[in-house]
């Protein structure tokens, strides 16, 4: 009996030891037979779906010395417009949006982020809206606990119930995650309100973000107060 309980004791702890693949970012257990399929059949289609071959028309609207932003627009030619649907299915895969589909399909922008190796690591959608409601923290609630135990909550953030003008909403944003952390989100942000109205530069007030995610509340917070 003692040496079955070893066993299952191993097989449990081994469970543990997680793994992330250094190309597909995905995080599995390689000793589990499921995990190592879903695997396999994840990993060759996120990559096929990041990869970006090049194209006879680009619109790049900013280069970088580890990339470039290219903007695709809904009427741009099927394989431009087929990527980046590629992509945005990606992230809503991982932001775990099912069917959410955009406010209005035909006006959405899409900023894609193309590194030099050639792969789309990082997707913006933006749409243009009339007004947002503004994120407000609950100061009495949270007044004892620190920023990180605030996030750390994912507490409900409070939202301001008189509307305040705004122009652009972010409906999307995603970086790949083995890219996070570069400021690729930032860069796409800035590009964002210098190229989203044609000969106008947009402040950080005139951007609002659609239901945030943790990572991306963390994000907007910090974007916001610089
Ligand atoms: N935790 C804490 N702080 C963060 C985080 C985080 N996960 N992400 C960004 N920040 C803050 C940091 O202060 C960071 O600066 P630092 O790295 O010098 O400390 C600053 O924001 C700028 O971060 P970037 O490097 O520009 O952001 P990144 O390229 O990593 O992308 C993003 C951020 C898009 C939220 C990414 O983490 C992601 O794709 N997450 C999964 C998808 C997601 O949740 N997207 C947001 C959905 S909300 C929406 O779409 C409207
Ligand atoms: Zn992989």
């Amino acid at each position: 009996a003692e040496a079955d309980d070893q066993l299952i004791i191993d097989a449990g702890q081994k469970q543990f030891g997680a793994t992330v693949c250094g190309s597909c970012g995905m995080i599995y257990s390689a000793d589990s037979l499921e995990d190592n399929f879903q695997h396999t059949q994840f990993h060759q289609r996120f990559l096929d779906s990041i990869k970006f071959v090049g194209w006879k028309k680009e619109r790049v609207v900013a280069e970088f010395w580890d990339g470039k932003i290219i903007l695709v627009l809904p009427d741009d030619p099927k394989y431009a417009v087929k990527k980046a649907e590629d992509v945005r299915r990606l992230a809503d895969n991982e932001l775990g949006f099912q069917q959410v589909s955009l406010s209005c399909p035909s006006q959405a922008k899409t900023y894609l982020y193309v590194n030099s190796d050639r792969m789309v690591v990082g997707c913006l959608i933006a749409e243009h809206i009339r007004q947002g409601f503004r994120v407000l923290e609950q100061p009495e609630q949270t007044k004892d606990m620190t920023r990180g135990d605030f996030m750390e909550h994912h507490r409900a953030w409070c939202c301001s119930t008189t509307p305040e003008k705004a122009i652009c909403g972010v409906s999307r944003i995603w970086v790949f995650s083995l890219a996070r952390r570069k400021g690729i989100a930032t860069r796409m942000l800035d590009t964002v309100r210098n190229s989203f109205m044609y000969g106008g530069h947009l402040t950080k007030e005139e951007i609002a973000f659609s239901d945030p995610t943790p990572d991306g509340k963390l994000f907007a917070t910090k974007y916001c107060e610089k």
